[in-house]
């Protein structure tokens, strides 16, 4: 009897299977839209920006310097499957370095190697102020979009090449470096576009739809082990002279869904969620036809609304909390200036036993008064001189005018001054006369006062 070796009947197995079209929803791996919130808290671990919104997954809402990360908690246990997912990406101010964001196929359980990273780093209001997070995400080798930059596995990376053309990248990691392919691709325009990741034991081809047309792929050979975790992670990039209200892309999921293509089974049952999409159905169903319909949207516009604030509340905190602790600082210490400025002048006033501002006051206004006076003779000065000037003036005029006349008058006054010159010479030679008399005089009163001394020296009566 002829036996087909077990190896032929397995193929065959998955033969079918592929012709059939034989795959399993895997709902603990995947991402109904709108999210429940219990189902991801449960079954994923989400990061820095990543938040559940009303209709998508948030990876990054655009803001710079953070990064955002959502990864399952349970390993996938097939390495042939299919997980899609719609990406809405709007691209935001130029000028941002670095910003992008991946999906992974990883190795390692990236939920626990970011669950201490994130709560003493990225989730650090200190840190975060600071700006010192990344450092230390860097020193734990966390550097690629918010994952390990020597990662173990898949990486789509959807990025900008170095001359900064937008690029779809599959790459494969084995914990040194990472290879693969890429193509052009820009995906930025706030449009849905379905993304494909396509993992067979031997090939990982990602192609991407947009309005239900094919806009590319990209293929790349590698063989990826089943026992993998899933999930994506961003980087909102950085940029020189940044402005807090500037926005880099902004990133969202809308739905993942995930399919096994292998016989087994491809993750744990306990992990099935409750049937969240009938339960969506049916209240939807209902609110159609509802009477409060339009309250029911009012409120959904409110929901929506609030989580918009809450965001932004959210994305604001730093720079607030920065401002807030300057301000207070500064205060803080012009109390302290006005503080030691009270003592200093309470310490002079009982030293110099004055009291120093009072007299700092009569000073000023002696000062002020003395400035006053000052100005006011100064005016006075200068009108003077004004006035003698148009006098000169006058005079000068006059002469000119006159002609002869005043030169008469000018030759009689220079009559007089000689008449005074003589008259003062005159007076000095007399003077001069008289002093030499008296100099001779006061010789000859001398000199006979002098022989009288001599005449009583002979005679002994010395
Ligand atoms: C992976 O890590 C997360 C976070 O520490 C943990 O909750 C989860 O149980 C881990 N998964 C497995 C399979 O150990």
């Amino acid at each position: 009897m002829w036996c087909p070796p077990a190896t032929w009947t397995l193929s065959w197995l998955g033969l079918l299977g592929l012709a059939g079209g034989a795959t399993a929803p895997l709902p603990g791996h995947s991402i109904p839209n709108p999210p429940d919130v219990h189902h991801l808290a449960k079954l994923w671990q989400l990061t820095g920006t990543a938040m559940p919104a009303h209709n998508s997954v948030i990876l990054t809402p655009g803001v710079a310097d953070r990064v955002g990360t959502i990864f399952s908690r349970m390993p996938l246990k097939t390495n042939d499957f299919e997980a899609s997912f719609t990406l809405v990406a709007r691209a935001g101010v130029p000028g941002f370095q670095g910003d992008g964001f991946a999906f992974w196929y990883c190795e390692e359980n990236a939920s626990d190697l970011l669950a201490s990273a994130s709560s003493k780093h990225s989730h650090n209001q200190f840190e975060l102020v600071a700006g010192t997070w990344y450092q230390h995400y860097a020193m734990l080798d966390l550097s690629e979009f918010g994952y390990k930059t020597h990662y173990k596995g898949l990486g789509v990376f959807f990025v900008k090449d170095d001359q900064g053309q937008p690029v779809v990248q599959v790459k494969y990691g084995d914990g040194t470096s990472s290879v693969g392919h890429q193509t052009p691709m820009e995906l930025r325009d706030g449009y849905d576009h379905q993304v494909k990741v396509r993992v067979t034991p031997d090939t990982v081809t990602v192609s991407i739809f947009s309005k239900g047309e094919a806009k590319g792929t990209v293929s790349s050979p590698m063989s990826l082990k089943p026992g993998g975790y899933l999930g994506f992670s961003s980087f909102g990039g950085t940029k020189d002279a940044y402005n807090p209200k500037e926005r880099s892309t902004f990133v969202e999921i809308k739905g993942f869904e995930v399919l096994n293509y292998a016989s087994g089974p491809g993750e744990d049952e306990v992990l099935v969620a409750p049937p969240i999409g009938a339960a969506q159905e049916k209240e939807d169903a209902l609110g159609a036809h509802s009477s409060f319909k339009e309250h029911r949207d009012e409120s959904e516009a409110i929901k929506e609304l609030t989580n918009m604030i809450f965001k932004l509340v959210i994305e604001s905190k730093p720079q607030r909390e920065q401002m807030k602790a300057a301000i207070t600082a500064l205060s803080k210490r012009i109390a302290a200036v006005e503080e030691t400025f009270r003592t200093l002048k309470k310490e002079l006033d009982k030293k110099t036993g004055h009291d120093l501002g009072a007299e700092f006051d009569a000073i000023k206004k002696e000062l002020a008064d003395m400035h006053a006076t000052a100005h006011r003779d100064t005016d006075a000065r200068g009108k003077k001189l004004a006035d003698l000037h148009s006098d000169i003036e006058h005079v000068h005029k006059t002469a000119s005018s006159a002609g002869g006349d005043i030169s008469g008058d000018l030759d009689s006054l220079s009559r007089s001054n000689e008449q005074v010159l003589d008259q003062l010479s005159n007076q000095h030679k007399r003077m001069f006369g008289v002093s030499i008399f008296a100099i001779a005089f006061i010789i000859i009163a001398g000199l006979s006062l002098y022989n009288k001394f001599r005449c009583w020296e002979k005679k002994h009566v010395l």
